[in-house]
């Protein structure tokens, strides 16, 4: 048995708009995210975030689904559309009052609240005028933080600013598969610049405030490991890392763009003004990190921005097609610990889609057990080895809107039946609420 240390805090994780619906309710704007899963073809299904998980509506129900799990915290995000119809100027109090009573609901069941501000839903009229490609997006995005912070504050104490800036950036504006759904390679760059800018604007915002916040953001950190030994393959994993990885650690840590990514992007940093870079590296208390798979990285003559990575023909995959390799975790943590020293890192999210069947009431996911647990062993041995790992959160409470994907990936510890709302807790759920409560992981 491996048992985590006392104040580890185990936690579940999900987003604003793939779980609550209710998008014309009480005063919300439309999002990014409206608009383009309404466009033919992306999203599969033709599904959109209308109803999701009805959580909206069903939010004490799911605080109650929470603590039969026993979990410690909830990493949500805050619907920026709902305080902001507009993105900026008018507040819209309704929307407010929403995150105002899940965070008193949560505090009265025990469970700190861990919210993100930014979890892709950009209001639409933001968008109308450039989205993140305008660096009034940046400026308008410190505004929203400063407000709900402002508001929550005396209750909240960790935030997080962005979840997962190169999604954001390389398939909102370069591949297309996400919102806004641009296909402009040349566009990600800019748009990364601004993404950080708004980070670093909105951390120095929450920090003068509300004095005493925890603040940093949320990246999808992905080791990269060359396909062998051959120069060539060793140099294109090191710049993959870059694209994917330093890109983004590297800035905020005050180091600036990565040197090899800006040249092999051809990126003029024409829009990095005086200053800029020192907003950016606004000095962050936790570092959240998303895990879910590795790449293997081959030479190739392809450019390596566009590039998926390959994937081992005959490795383990989960539904999503993703490797399932939990070594990778415990490898990127130990490096990004003993290259960028942040004082604090949290697993902001992991987990897993799996092909589940609820048959007579039950679901027997025990390939997802299988992998969270694998993870957690990963994540003991990097406690062991010192990283200040200060807790866990497995994505996700429950099935969800899983983006491009639609209702086809179900990435929950519990079971959603998006015809009556139903949620039925899981094998996984279960196990992760002994997990929870005995704070203890076998190894096998
Ligand atoms: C991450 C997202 C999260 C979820 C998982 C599966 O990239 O942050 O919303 O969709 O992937």
């Amino acid at each position: 048995m491996l048992t985590f240390p006392d104040d580890f805090v185990w936690g579940v994780a999900t987003a604003s708009y793939q779980i609550e619906g209710a998008t014309t309710e009480d005063g919300r704007g439309p999002s990014i995210w409206d608009t383009f899963s309404r466009m033919p073809g992306k999203v599969l299904n033709g599904d959109t975030g209308d109803v999701a998980c009805d959580h909206y509506h069903r939010w004490q129900s799911d605080v109650e689904l929470m603590k039969t799990l026993g979990v410690q915290a909830y990493r949500f995000s805050i619907a920026w559309p709902r305080v902001l119809p507009e993105g900026t100027g008018r507040i819209n109090t309704p929307g407010l009052d929403f995150y105002d009573r899940l965070v008193d609901g949560l505090l009265q069941a025990g469970i700190v609240p861990f919210p993100t501000l930014y979890h892709w839903d950009l209001p639409q009229a933001l968008d109308d005028e450039g989205g993140w490609l305008a660096r009034a997006t940046a400026e308008a995005f410190a505004e929203y933080a400063d407000i709900v912070a402002t508001r929550l504050g005396d209750r909240v104490k960790n935030w997080v600013t962005l979840n997962e800036p190169w999604v954001i950036s390389h398939l909102g504006y370069g591949s297309g598969e996400h919102a806004p759904g641009h296909t402009n390679w040349d566009e990600v760059w800019p748009v990364a610049h601004h993404l950080l800018l708004g980070h670093g604007l909105a951390t120095e915002r929450i920090r003068r405030s509300v004095p005493g916040s925890n603040i940093g953001l949320v990246l999808n950190l992905e080791p990269q490991y060359p396909a062998s030994a051959d120069r060539g393959d060793v140099d294109a994993a090191g710049l993959a890392d870059g694209y994917w990885n330093r890109w983004f650690l590297d800035p905020v840590a005050g180091r600036g763009y990565p040197a090899d990514v800006v040249a092999d992007c051809g990126w003029d940093q024409s829009e990095v003004r005086s200053g800029d870079m020192d907003r950016i590296a606004s000095p962050i208390d936790l570092l959240g990190v998303n895990f879910y798979s590795r790449k293997v990285v081959a030479a190739s003559e392809e450019p390596m921005v566009s590039r998926a990575g390959e994937r081992l023909e005959e490795a383990e995959t989960t539904a999503m097609g993703w490797e399932v390799y939990p070594a990778g975790l415990y490898d990127i943590l130990v490096r990004v610990d003993a290259d960028y020293e942040f004082p604090a890192i949290w697993i902001t999210e992991n987990g897993a889609a799996y092909e589940d069947r609820i048959v007579a009431g039950r679901v027997e996911d025990d390939d997802r057990i299988s992998y969270i647990r694998r993870h957690l062993q990963q994540v003991y041995r990097a406690l062991q080895a010192g990283v200040p790992v200060l807790g866990y959160f497995a994505w996700s409470l429950m099935d969800n809107f899983e983006w491009g994907r639609g209702y086809t990936k179900r990435f929950g510890l519990t079971y959603v039946d998006y015809e009556t709302q139903a949620r039925t807790i899981k094998k996984s759920g279960e196990w992760y609420s002994r997990v929870v409560s005995s704070n203890r992981v076998r190894l096998s």
